[in-house]
């Protein structure tokens, strides 16, 4: 059985990229397991500081290893942790990968933190990555209200310095379903920059849901209220897939668009309905179509 590390070489070697859902339940697990079976592609199951808190670590593991009995290529990881403490106990749940985001602290420290991962992780073959520059937009516990973009000077030492294998940067993406107020734009110039900077380095788009019309529409059809969100535009995730080293593409805000949206439509359409498995079900099925048509159509990612 092949490694994460080995999927994010052959990902950098034949421009695919992995996806990396998140998951908070077992519906949402489930629909990402069975749609990446089902288009024979490798993938990344990641849960938040939130989402291990929600569920508890033992849960956590214990969904992961149920699908993973299943269908194998699913690499457990941990997304944003924001302290030493919370990278350690993924490590100590053996997830495949954590990720340290020092991205809130001066360079320095962010060097510091991300070094004293690598080195409880790596004698473990537990893949690290570090986050340098600011995504925009709420993430778990920090909100981020201005734009940093990563610096492709600093990129270079930050990778030298910590011992990294992945870089989340910052071109311009943030999460969430409220990404743009106006152009939707990525700042491949800089992508660009941090490439020559950094060489044949694993680059990781943090952000990068494409938030697409039919969920936010099915959503405010059936009474939600979303007000003209915007995401990622599709053809610019093929071009960050295609052209650059984006081989980890972060996912969380469409997978909750898909299960609120098949939720919406069950309990609208059928108001007498209270078994769970009903709505939570749809929510499910929403969540792999969607897993599928990322897969197949913006990330190729393959086994
Ligand atoms: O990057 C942020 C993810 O969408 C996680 O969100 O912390 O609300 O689980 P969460
Ligand atoms: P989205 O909010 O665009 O789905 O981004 C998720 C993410 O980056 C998780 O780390
Ligand atoms: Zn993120």
């Amino acid at each position: 059985m092949n490694n994460l590390k080995y999927y994010i070489d052959k990902a950098l070697n034949e421009g695919f990229a992995l996806g990396a859902f998140n998951f908070n339940n077992m519906e949402s697990l489930q629909a990402i397991a069975e749609g990446c079976k089902e288009c024979r592609s490798p993938a990344i199951i990641s849960v938040s500081e939130g989402a291990l808190e929600y569920m508890g670590g033992k849960v956590v593991k214990a969904l992961a290893n149920a699908v993973r009995e299943d269908y194998p290529f699913l690499f457990l990881h941990l997304d944003h942790g924001k302290s030493v403490e919370v990278c350690k106990k993924a490590i100590e749940l053996d997830f495949d990968s954590v990720m340290i985001d020092g991205s809130a602290l001066g360079l320095e420290e962010n060097i510091t933190i991300t070094k004293e991962v690598c080195e409880m992780a790596h004698p473990k073959n537990i893949l690290v990555e570090g986050e340098l520059g600011q995504i925009k937009g709420i993430e778990d516990n920090v909100e981020v209200e201005k734009q940093h973009y990563t610096n492709p000077k600093l990129a270079k030492v930050f990778i030298e310095k910590t011992g990294v294998d992945l870089l989340a940067v910052a071109i311009g993406t943030s999460h969430g379903a409220y990404k743009y107020s106006g152009e939707q734009t990525l700042r491949f110039d800089i992508l660009s920059e941090i490439e020559r900077e950094v060489g044949s380095f694993p680059l990781v788009l943090h952000g990068a849901s494409t938030v697409d019309k039919y969920y936010v529409d099915q959503i405010n059809k059936f009474g939600g209220k979303l007000n003209n969100p915007l995401g990622v535009p599709r053809e610019l995730i093929v071009k960050a897939v295609k052209e650059h080293n984006i081989v980890k593409i972060n996912t969380d805000t469409d997978l909750r668009l898909a299960m609120t949206a098949g939720v919406r439509e069950v309990l609208t359409q059928n108001p007498e309905v209270f078994d769970l498995r009903k709505y939570l079900g749809k929510g499910r099925e929403n969540i792999k179509e969607l897993v599928k048509d990322k897969i197949e159509n913006l990330f190729f990612s393959k086994l």
